[in-house]
């Protein structure tokens, strides 16, 4: 890793937590979904960083990519158990972390996935197996009397790519790839109380453009501009786009410009928790970036 490329990397992971220290105070019961999402997207712009995806804010069974619509009534209610789900990028360089934040009775679940994480990064050094990991995590958490989720894994981060090789499972895999010096990856343990497997539901509000190739109608070359122009091959909201009318993000969906990511919620209906951080693979551990 180069010096400008750990530079941008580890400011990015600054401005995370600079706006995480906030999160607590600004997620109330009462208080509305799309806040917290506008808090957290305009408090990176502010820190010097760039969102690196939408602010996720997954609610109880949801696990991840949830995040509000512009006009969407949703406030936390007492109970809940939210995931916050941030990510910041310089010129590419992304850190990408989050925290479970509870408005209810969810401490132990939530205790589960954060000692997961940092057992898992105290493991982190060139050469470890992502095999290990995953049995390091699982076991935390199913010391805590839960099961990690298996279908969503922690991954490795590269520049303008959020979700890149190798995957950290939540739980022991026969065998991994080997971390080596250098690597950028963020581990994230997802527990619950369910049966541990999440599956989309119908609803999405989050898209990546994966192939930007030319189309016939001005106003669909215009989205796409401006996805390029802006997003990369990062992930958006919807509402972050000018004009995108649903017909022709279908559209695009369809002809397979965007990829769409619909909520990821627990098939079973359990409560969900996460932890995540970024770390950077050392010879001799891991340097938190998060
Ligand atoms: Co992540």
């Amino acid at each position: 890793m180069d010096e400008d490329a750990l530079e941008k990397t580890l400011k990015a992971g600054e401005v995370l937590k600079e706006v995480a220290k906030s999160l607590e105070e600004k997620v109330t019961v009462g208080g509305k979904l799309i806040e917290v999402a506008e808090f957290v997207e305009n408090k990176i712009l502010e820190l010097g960083a760039k969102p690196a995806f939408p602010c996720n804010i997954s609610v109880n069974s949801d696990a991840a990519h949830f995040t509000p619509a512009k006009n969407d009534e949703r406030r936390f209610k007492k109970g809940d158990l939210v995931k916050i789900d941030i990510g910041a990028h310089i010129d590419g360089y992304i850190a990408d972390m989050a925290i479970s934040i509870d408005l209810g009775d969810h401490s132990e679940l939530i205790e589960a996935s954060k000692e997961a994480v940092f057992n898992a990064i105290d493991a982190v050094r060139a050469g470890v197996d992502t095999a290990k990991l995953g049995k390091i995590i699982e076991e935390t958490i199913r010391s805590h009397g839960f099961r990690p989720i298996v279908n969503l894994t922690g991954h490795g981060l590269l520049p303008y790519i959020a979700h890149a090789p190798p995957s950290i499972y939540n739980y022991a895999t026969q065998r991994g790839v080997e971390l080596k010096e250098g690597m950028v990856i963020a581990i994230e343990p997802f527990a619950t109380d369910g049966v541990g497997r999440v599956a989309e539901r119908n609803e999405c509000e989050i898209y990546s453009l994966i192939n930007p190739k030319s189309v016939r109608i001005k106003l669909l070359r215009d989205i796409i501009s401006e996805i390029s122009e802006k997003y990369k091959t990062l992930p958006f909201a919807k509402r972050w786009l000018t004009r995108a009318p649903e017909i022709f993000i279908a559209k695009l969906v369809r002809e397979k410009v965007l990829r769409e990511y619909p909520v990821l919620s627990e098939v079973s209906g359990g409560f969900v928790s996460q932890w995540e951080h970024t770390v950077i693979v050392e010879r001799e551990g891991a340097r938190l970036v998060t």
